[in-house]
């Protein structure tokens, strides 16, 4: 190999070692490494905030373009859920297309919807900047019958 051509290649590996990803997550200029998304599900078809909780309802997280659900966690006794995203899960959120049902009846709420589905779009909350990874907090907005 000349010595031009080693130098060429090599010059290639470190404009691959220090480009970012070309995928991924990035809001308002940061890189995003990790994602988590909290909310509360109540027991009502019109997200009424004076609506007792959902207790240990299972809540999803879907993506559009995805075929599988992307996450799915419990709600806790107050109706609050938490879902922390690994960085792959990361890699295929797209907020815009994302969105958190939950399958009515679900936990200790026996209402039925028509739809047999509560679901809420999600909005950014804030952005943590860390020393390794950003993190971004995203609210799932009240959880309603039909919105899509
Ligand atoms: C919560 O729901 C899960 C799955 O639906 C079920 O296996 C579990 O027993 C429930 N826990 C309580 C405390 O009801
Ligand atoms: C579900 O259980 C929680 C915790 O015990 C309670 O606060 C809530 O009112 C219950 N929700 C319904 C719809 O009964
Ligand atoms: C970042 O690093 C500094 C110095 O090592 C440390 O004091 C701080 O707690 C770290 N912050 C986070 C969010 O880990």
């Amino acid at each position: 190999m000349s010595r031009r051509l080693k130098a060429y290649l090599i010059s290639i590996l470190l404009i691959m070692a220090v480009s970012p990803p070309s995928h991924g997550l990035s809001l308002g200029g940061l890189s995003i490494g990790q994602v988590e998304i909290n909310g509360i599900a109540r027991c009502s078809l019109n997200g009424d905030p004076n609506a007792p909780p959902i207790s240990n309802g299972t809540v999803i997280l879907t993506c559009g373009g995805l075929t599988a659900n992307l996450a799915e966690t419990l709600t806790q006794p107050n109706g609050f859920f938490l879902m922390f995203l690994s960085f792959l899960q990361t890699l295929l959120f797209t907020p815009s297309s994302c969105y958190i049902t939950i399958n009515l009846p679900a936990g200790n709420c026996s209402i039925y919807s028509p739809d047999g589905v509560l679901s809420a779009v999600l909005t950014l909350a804030s952005v943590a900047v860390g020393n390794n990874t950003n993190v971004a907090s995203f609210v799932a907005g009240p959880m309603l019958d039909n919105i899509f």
